[in-house]
């Protein structure tokens, strides 16, 4: 390396950078993690030039052999890693020229680290996408497991975080399972516009030389070539798309962490969350704390973060590239590395969640739960449902002065309040008969519960990242 000025762009410069300025500029130190994908990128370039007649047999073979042998010491942990040289393409170009010489310096024939750090982006994302899916379909395959063990068990339902109406906890577990089908959905359609290739943009404008994108296209696996060069380099919806998703994913998360956390609590204690998803206090000898649930809904603010600063980091930024767009790595490498661990620690832990199945029923028999299964009951017998309300709200104003459930009342106590009810009112004033009840599809009854754990599983075996 030239001391001078940097070898790969020195040419018009009379002064070396200065020293500080060449570390503010660098960004090798969280862009090398791209090194495979800048890899892959070059061989298909390379061939493509080949192909174009711009480079021989030979120095393509040389190029191909001198990146495989990078690669390795990359990994092996042996490569040289240099500030000076800026960022993971120039490192791994400069690398290439001092193993095969000359030829090394031809490889940036009819390219720009432009289009090669958008092509780059793209593939690991794309990588990233595919990894993510199948870590969503196998913690989606554990929220059905523990749907199938939990159809029976019945919770008090919350709204306002009141008890509501009794539900069963496989219910409510499938309705985690569809936040979840929404963000795979989500992921896909990201990835279908991530999967579109910048390469052959060149700096901005394309290039002189007779390249074939579709060669590119294909060897990459790519869709399709990005249809407008300005576009192509400057362009990272995609990345803002990904952490928008990502933010969806994670508020969703923060939402079953939540819930983990409260039911875990000696107050409600719904579940146990076994000893390895927890730690203690060193002061507390009793403590045992729900970290992986309160860190994942901790973790999902600083994705959001992200995505704020993804948003901000392109808002008014001209055509085409500018050197903003090197802050877009961080964030969505940060995020990328959040939401596998978040995702990691859920798919572990969902289906070894324990439920307290006497708690949670105790629990639902303390609010009132059956209270909208009597008025539907006195609607049946022809009361009109505002009197209906009325009367089942003297008598839960009753139960509450003799601290008892409407299921605990005798038919005497109850028809004080209507003279309609008759003793066929205990079938529905029970937690199972109000449960069963609701049977029709996306309703609470365990059939339709266990009707939607098989749908469930039919929408997993219809996806190819499922083991
Ligand atoms: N490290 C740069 C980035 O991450 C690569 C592209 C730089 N291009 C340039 N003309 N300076 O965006």
């Amino acid at each position: 390396m030239s001391n001078k000025t940097n070898q790969q762009w020195g040419g018009r410069f009379s002064e070396p950078t200065d020293a500080f300025v060449a570390r503010f500029t660098a960004s090798v130190e969280f862009d090398q993690r791209m090194y495979l994908q800048d890899i892959q990128g070059s061989i298909a370039h390379a061939k493509m030039l080949t192909a174009a007649g711009v480079l021989t047999d030979a120095e393509r073979d040389d190029i191909i052999r001198g990146l495989g042998e990078i690669r390795v010491e990359i990994e092996r942990g042996t490569f040289e890693w240099s500030i000076a040289l800026e960022d993971v393409h120039m490192n791994i170009e400069a690398a290439l020229t001092q193993k095969i010489g000359i030829t090394g310096k031809k490889l940036h024939t009819g390219r720009s680290r432009n289009d090669q750090v958008a092509t780059d982006i793209r593939l690991y994302v794309r990588t990233e996408i595919d990894r993510i899916l199948a870590e969503i379909s196998r913690l989606q395959q554990g929220m059905l497991s523990l749907a199938e063990r939990e159809v029976d068990t019945i919770m008090p339902g919350f709204t306002h975080l009141q008890t509501a109406q009794p539900v069963t906890f496989g219910h409510h577990v499938m309705a985690w399972f569809e936040m979840l089908s929404r963000d795979y959905e989500r992921f896909v359609d990201c990835r279908k516009r991530v999967n579109i290739m910048p390469l052959g943009a060149a700096a901005l404008a394309g290039t002189t030389y007779p390249i074939d994108r579709n060669m590119t296209c294909e060897l990459l696996s790519f869709s399709a070539p990005a249809g407008n060069s300005l576009d192509a380099v400057s362009d990272r919806d995609f990345a803002i798309e990904f952490c928008a998703a990502s933010s969806i994913l994670l508020m969703h998360m923060s939402r079953m962490s939540e819930e983990l956390v409260l039911w875990a609590s000696a107050q409600f204690d719904f579940i146990n969350l076994p000893d390895r998803f927890c730690t203690g206090s060193s002061i507390m000898p009793q403590k045992k704390n729900p970290d992986v649930p309160e860190l994942v809904r901790g973790k999902s603010g600083r994705v959001y973060g992200h995505l704020m600063s993804l948003l901000t980091l392109m808002k008014s930024q001209p055509l085409a590239y500018n050197k903003d767009n090197q802050e877009d790595k961080e964030p969505l490498f940060d995020t990328i590395d959040t939401v596998n661990g978040c995702l990691r620690a859920f798919a572990d832990m969902v289906p070894a969640l324990e439920s307290r199945k006497d708690s949670m029923r105790n629990a639902a028999m303390r609010g009132f739960a059956t209270a909208t299964d009597l008025a539907d009951y006195l609607v049946r017998k022809g009361v009109a449902f505002r009197d209906a309300h009325e009367i089942v709200g003297k008598s839960v104003a009753f139960g509450i002065a003799e601290g008892r459930d409407l299921s605990e009342m005798t038919l005497v106590e109850l028809q004080q309040f209507s003279a309609e009810i008759d003793a066929d009112v205990f079938e529905v004033l029970t937690l199972e008969g109000s449960v069963a009840a609701r049977d029709h599809i996306g309703g609470t009854a365990p059939n339709q519960v266990r009707a939607a754990v098989v749908r469930g599983h039919e929408l997993l075996a219809t996806r190819g990242d499922v083991a």
